[in-house]
């Protein structure tokens, strides 16, 4: 089937209690082994590209990796998504250039400046059938060239939303209660130490997702920063010449709260690339004499394709979803 906008996806993970992944995709094997694994359980998917995606790896070659990724994958729908959306003119490049959706982040702007601008996209993107996503609240860590220092984040205020909503007109939006972008989500000194010695994050401000979600009734929320930074693959990043000491993300079991209350789309970039680095640090290692690059591009797909048949079946609840969602 052809690309499609995130209407029905959303529509039909709000009512099934589940959330739809959304994939960073920066290269053609990232894209393969997420739509790889999404075809296999047959799973709804989005696919998201980032401003920082499109001036690496080029608009036109993304989108036909999505193209090729679609007609390889007939039988799941695939939302082809632009990330963090910083400007009306790079929402409108990528709505005349073949994406679904977009995501327009004024989530720093003044309350009235996000209302303005987010509106101007929605506007835009409507007529061309597309979707969008807006933000309110700023997390932690880098939205691009936004960078928001830990401790001048803020969480989103309900207080805020319906206006927001009502004025942009927008599809869905992201709030923010905790999470941040990034591998580094949490200090050691912000967690407690469980029974079997491990660090424990704090809890994600789930009362405020509820009050949003009081005040939107059946309205899609969306949660960013949601990789949970597997510690196998930190520990092979550590183990293989890599320093990432202390990466902590967020616990899958609150992703899986999450899921089933109203956020119908958890954005997942950091565990892919993760999942590549670690794969390819232990590759080199184990074989230096090696240099072709497709001997360690092979595995890194492999395991990303595992990483996210995983969170599809067992963190955000969509495998089997693929024809309810059509
Ligand atoms: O939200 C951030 C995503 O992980 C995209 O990151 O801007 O480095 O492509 P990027
Ligand atoms: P992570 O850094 O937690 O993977 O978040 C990705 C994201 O929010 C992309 O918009
Ligand atoms: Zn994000």
């Amino acid at each position: 089937m052809a690309l499609v906008n995130s209407k029905k996806m959303f529509e039909m993970a709000y009512k099934g209690g589940y959330a739809i992944g959304a994939f960073n995709v920066n290269n053609m094997e990232i894209v393969q082994g997420i739509t790889e694994a999404c075809q296999e359980v047959k799973a709804p998917v989005i696919l998201q590209v980032s401003k920082g995606a499109r001036a690496y790896a080029n608009h036109t070659y993304l989108v036909k990796l999505v193209e090729a990724a679609v007609k390889e994958c007939p039988d799941i729908p695939i939302v082809l998504h632009l990330d963090h959306g910083p400007d009306f003119e790079t929402c409108k490049a990528c709505i005349d250039g073949g994406f679904t959706s977009v995501m327009i982040d004024g989530s720093h702007l003044p309350f009235e400046e996000n209302i303005a601008l987010t509106k101007k996209v929605v506007d835009y993107a409507h007529a061309h059938g597309v979707t969008v996503e807006g933000e309110l609240g700023t997390l932690a860590g880098i939205e691009d060239e936004v960078c928001v220092e830990a401790g001048n984040e803020s969480y989103t205020k309900p207080e805020e939303v319906i206006e927001f909503v009502t004025r942009t007109g927008v599809d869905s939006l992201a709030i923010a209660i905790g999470t941040s972008h990034g591998a580094y989500k949490f200090t050691p000194e912000q967690c407690t130490v469980n029974e079997e010695g491990i660090l424990v994050p704090p809890a994600l401000r789930f009362d405020i997702l509820e009050e949003v979600s009081k005040k939107l009734p059946g309205f899609p929320i969306v949660l960013h920063g949601s990789s949970s930074v597997p510690q196998e693959y930190v520990k092979m990043v550590n183990e293989n010449g890599g320093k990432m000491p202390n990466a902590i993300g967020v616990p899958e079991s609150q992703l899986r709260k999450a899921a089933e209350l109203s956020v119908c789309k958890i954005n997942i970039d950091s565990d892919l690339r993760l999942a590549l680095t670690g794969t390819v640090r232990k590759f080199f290692n184990d074989h230096p004499e090696k240099f072709d690059p497709r001997e360690y591009l092979k595995p890194a797909r492999a395991n990303i394709k595992e990483l996210v048949k995983h969170k599809l079946e067992n963190v955000l609840g969509c495998a089997g979803k693929a024809d309810e969602c059509k």
